[in-house]
């Protein structure tokens, strides 16, 4: 048996902003990051909708880009002093992770972080609130899945939260949010939609009501990423779309080892919030070599083969379709000027000379044995159709670093 679960309701368009007058409740409380959703002037017309449905509304922000445990507990806090009965996570993956954790602390108040982290463990929420997603970028699709990625900072380490409990249930996928998204962004979260789409297609825990999902959100990106990349905003809402798809598709057929290994190697090199491999990013490097390791499995060969019709790219045999496959994905790293490896991945993610990393060589390879064993351990190892060994592992994470062939 397998169980398939998206939010009770999910609103797109644009404009769909506007269906927060339609919420039943006393208070919500507005989560954000940084000023994105106040300088854009979304905040004002989410809370003036709010407002008009009749709530009181309070606004915790400031949560960071990969946000820390702490920022979690503090927000929770703020809820359990507010007492409200909406949260509206609203902005980046970051946000909304953060919400939904926070979301589990105010529901049960004694529970600790490790206790979040126990895979399909979290108790019945929605006793005290309910959750209302509001996706800003075009890649986590946070909006709709049951997952949260919470980076604790002082084992540099980020742990996913994974419990159908967490997904939400309402989910706002208007694409006017993402339209004021700088390029950076666009490719980085673009590429982890990329890669939600194809973990989830090849994962072993794929179905028949995943796969169409996967499926079309891979040709949608393959469609429409460059030329949003490159201003096209039809294609940026397009990206919206195609997305949230792919997170309905990952968040009930999960993903694989390149998104076990952007976990672990994301918080690995990090000073502070400083200098981390930004998890999309981590993502488009590793994608292509992770497919030819997992390729040596038949089932993947043909499943990627399966993706690779999808997209007309030609070759007679699954191996050449394979290759197609990583060529394809190694020119929209081109066009979207990502980095092939982590040799070569600076600082706010740019492409850089040898030596000038964001990851010393010595630093990495000193580290390398145990981001292999964090990775293995990782909750979405389980679901990647190669089952690596540790030796296998730090193999591919260096194949990662130096952008070497995989042909173990
Ligand atoms: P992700 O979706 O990859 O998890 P994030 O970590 O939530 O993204 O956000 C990364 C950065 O993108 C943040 O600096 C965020 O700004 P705020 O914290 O001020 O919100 C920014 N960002 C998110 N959505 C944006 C948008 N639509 N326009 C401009 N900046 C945006």
């Amino acid at each position: 048996m397998a169980r398939f679960t998206l939010p009770r309701d999910l609103y797109h368009g644009k404009g769909s902003l506007e269906t927060l007058k339609t919420l039943e409740g006393k208070k919500a409380m507005i989560c954000l990051g940084g000023g994105s959703m106040k300088r854009n002037g979304f905040l004002d017309k989410a809370v003036a909708y709010l407002k008009e449905a009749g709530m009181d509304v309070e606004i915790f922000d400031g949560i960071e880009a990969d946000p820390s445990v702490t920022t979690v507990m503090r927000g929770a806090e703020a809820m359990e002093k507010y007492q409200p009965d909406w949260i509206i996570a609203m902005g980046g993956g970051s946000p909304i992770d953060a919400a939904k954790a926070m979301w589990i602390k105010y529901e049960y108040p004694d529970i600790t972080f490790e206790d979040m982290c126990k895979v399909f463990g979290i108790p019945k929420l929605r006793k005290k609130a309910h959750f209302c997603a509001i996706p800003s970028t075009s890649g986590t699709a946070t909006e709709v899945t049951a997952f949260s990625i919470i980076t604790d900072y002082d084992k540099g380490v980020k742990y996913p939260i994974a419990d159908f409990e967490i997904t939400p249930d309402v989910a706002i996928v208007d694409p006017e949010l993402a339209e004021t998204m700088p390029v950076k962004l666009v490719a980085h979260t673009g590429m982890d939609a990329m890669t939600h789409a194809i973990e989830a297609y090849v994962s072993t825990a794929h179905c028949d009501y995943t796969d169409p999902l996967a499926l079309h959100a891979i040709k949608m990106i393959n469609e429409n990423l460059v030329k949003s990349y490159n201003g096209d905003m039809e294609a940026r809402d397009a990206m919206h779309n195609a997305q949230c798809l792919a997170g309905m598709a990952f968040s009930n057929a999960l993903l694989g080892i390149v998104h076990s290994m952007a976990h672990k190697t994301g918080a690995a090199f990090s000073h502070g919030n400083q200098g981390h491999i930004i998890h999309g990013a981590a993502n488009a490097m590793y994608l292509p070599k992770v497919i030819k390791y997992n390729a040596k499995e038949p089932a993947a060969l043909k499943r990627y083969g399966e993706i690779a019709d999808s997209l007309h790219l030609g070759g007679n045999t699954d191996a050449e379709k394979v290759d197609l496959l990583i060529a394809m994905l190694r020119k929209m790293n081109d066009d979207l000027k990502i980095p092939h490896c982590i040799k070569n991945y600076g600082e706010g993610g740019e492409i850089v000379a040898d030596g000038q990393s964001v990851a010393k060589e010595e630093d990495f390879l000193k580290k390398l044995p145990q981001i292999a064993t964090l990775a293995i351990g990782d909750a979405c190892t389980g679901s990647n159709p190669r089952v690596p060994t540790q030796e296998e592992m730090e193999k591919l994470l260096k194949c990662c670093y130096y952008d070497t062939e995989v042909d173990f």
